[in-house]
């Protein structure tokens, strides 16, 4: 996607009713840095719809008492949700540096940078170890090479969001939920054996 078709998807995002308010006084021109990502992507960016982000947090349980992780996080729309929200605190990691500028630039317009951070980051060498929330939006096998990082550095009591894919057969999901074409799926980081 273009820089330019990039900046009107945002200037979109950032005008939808839930948004507009926070962003009244807000300065108006979108800044977004052309800054190549370190590696290739082992995800392309299509970004969650607002439904079904609620939807994530909502199956989450996510609380002002939570810091979310988002493993790839585009622009940054989980977190910046949870934090809006839920009051919770959040942490985004993207390896694209476009992707981090337009999370930190719609942090700054809606007023949570106090509660968010976003860097740019492989998720699989990003410390993760203290989220008590993780949300993924990857794909089936790069979710399954995630999950030896996720039972090893996640406290016990985690819980982890996925939206479409699944973990692979031997962790099966606690809860799935469908919306329409989406399905969501939540697991809980169990104790060490
Ligand atoms: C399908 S998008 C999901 C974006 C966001 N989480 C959402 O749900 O709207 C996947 C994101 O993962 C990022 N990504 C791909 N490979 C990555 C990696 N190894 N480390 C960190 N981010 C990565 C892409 O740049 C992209 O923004």
């Amino acid at each position: 996607m273009s820089v330019a078709s990039r900046r009107s998807a945002l200037a979109a995002w950032l005008a939808a009713p839930a948004l507009a308010l926070a962003c009244a006084h807000a300065p108006a021109q979108v800044t977004v840095e052309e800054v190549p990502p370190q590696r290739e992507l082992d995800v392309p960016y299509v970004p969650t719809s607002q439904a079904v982000v609620e939807e994530m947090l909502k199956l989450a349980g996510v609380t002002a008492k939570d810091v979310v992780y988002d493993l790839g996080c585009g622009d940054g729309r989980i977190v910046i949700a949870a934090a809006r929200q839920h009051g919770a605190r959040g942490v985004g990691i993207d390896i694209d540096p476009e992707r981090i500028s337009e999370a930190k630039y719609i942090a700054n317009r809606v007023g949570v940078t106090d509660r968010v951070t976003f860097k740019v980051g492989d998720l699989f060498e990003a410390d993760i170890g203290e989220a008590t929330v993780v949300t993924l939006y990857l794909l089936p096998e790069v979710n399954r090479r995630l999950k030896p990082k996720l039972l090893r550095e996640l406290a016990p009591g985690t819980r982890v969001v996925s939206h479409d894919f699944t973990m692979g057969r031997d962790w099966p999901p606690e809860k799935t939920v469908r919306l329409g074409r989406d399905t969501i799926y939540l697991w809980t980081v169990p104790a060490r054996r």
